[in-house]
């Protein structure tokens, strides 16, 4: 399949994130631990210049362990703070404060070099659609939060969110969208679910996945389906179809049924952990 994507309000959401950006001094990107570098989008280096930075791994629950940890090396070696977290179940939450403070351990020397001490740093959460970014801001800011409203020298009407003495989210995710020419990195997108599913083909999308299963996670999808792994994944399909009683009138294989099944369980984890970048690819 040929995987394209015209997102719409492009351009709005990015004026409006740089005018945040002049408000903040943190930028938190958020990314997809199973798509690491598909789930970045390259404009946000340039929006962020000169803001201190940092990536949460989202998702960290779904992706393969060890390959999680190769990843968070790899953001490091290029002088990011990085964590890996799992916003659902606020798994990792307890290192962001140190980290904020080392990601923004320049910005807290000039500020003291002045005068300044205990002024709240602000952060702005960034990320493409779908990566976790509401479902992180809710889940962080639960215990902690005071909102705080508008504030003088503040453009009216942003929202901010007191997490603690020394850090202010603010309460909008700035949404950037993924960007490719590169159709690997579309692929990636759509097995994750950051590709809005109406626009895709199932049938296509699942035989793409079942080629990556059967070559990077070989064995997960007979555990599951009961169904061996084949060259043919046409053949493979029709086989799960079957197996699992997705049947259309007359007892022909219903394909479309069967694909939306196994994305599901793809994207849901119930064929296990699964990461589809590794970082020895993008050296
Ligand atoms: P967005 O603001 O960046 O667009 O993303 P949002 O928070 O809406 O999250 C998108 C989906 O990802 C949601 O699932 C959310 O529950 C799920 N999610 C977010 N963070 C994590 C995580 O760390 N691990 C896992 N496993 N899932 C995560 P949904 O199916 O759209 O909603 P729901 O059925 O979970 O409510």
């Amino acid at each position: 399949m040929n995987y394209q994507w015209y997102p719409g309000h492009m351009t709005k959401a990015m004026r409006m994130m740089q005018e945040d950006i002049k408000l903040i001094d943190l930028v938190i990107e958020i990314i997809d631990a199973r798509i690491p570098i598909s789930s970045r989008n390259p404009d946000i280096d340039k929006l962020a210049q000169n803001k201190s930075r940092m990536i949460l791994m989202n998702k960290s629950d779904l992706a393969d362990k060890s390959i999680n940890e190769a990843w968070k090396k790899y953001f490091e070696e290029k002088g990011f703070v990085c964590l890996l977290i799992d916003s659902k179940k606020s798994m990792g939450f307890k290192d962001i404060k140190t980290a904020v403070g080392k990601a923004c351990s320049e910005k807290i020397e000039r500020d003291r070099k002045k005068g300044i001490i205990n002024r709240p740093l602000r952060a702005l959460v960034c990320g493409i659609p779908n990566v976790g970014k509401s479902t992180f801001i809710n889940a962080y800011a639960k215990k902690a939060c005071t909102k705080t409203g508008n504030k003088p020298g503040v453009t009216k009407g942003k929202q901010w969110i007191r997490l603690d003495k020394t850090l202010e989210l603010l309460d909008t995710p700035g949404v950037l969208w993924p960007k490719f020419e590169d159709q690997k990195v579309g692929l990636h997108l759509a097995m994750t679910g950051s590709i809005n599913d109406e626009i895709l083909h199932s049938d296509e999308l699942c035989y793409d996945l079942l080629k990556y299963m059967n070559d990077s996670y070989q064995g997960r999808i007979e555990e599951r389906y009961g169904v061996e792994p084949s060259e043919d994944v046409i053949k493979q399909l029709e086989c799960i179809s079957v197996k699992r009683g997705c049947l259309v009138k007359g007892g022909e294989p219903d394909i479309d049924k069967a694909a939306k099944m196994i994305i599901e369980d793809f994207r849901s984890g119930k064929l296990g952990n699964i990461s589809v970048e590794r970082p020895e690819e993008y050296v």
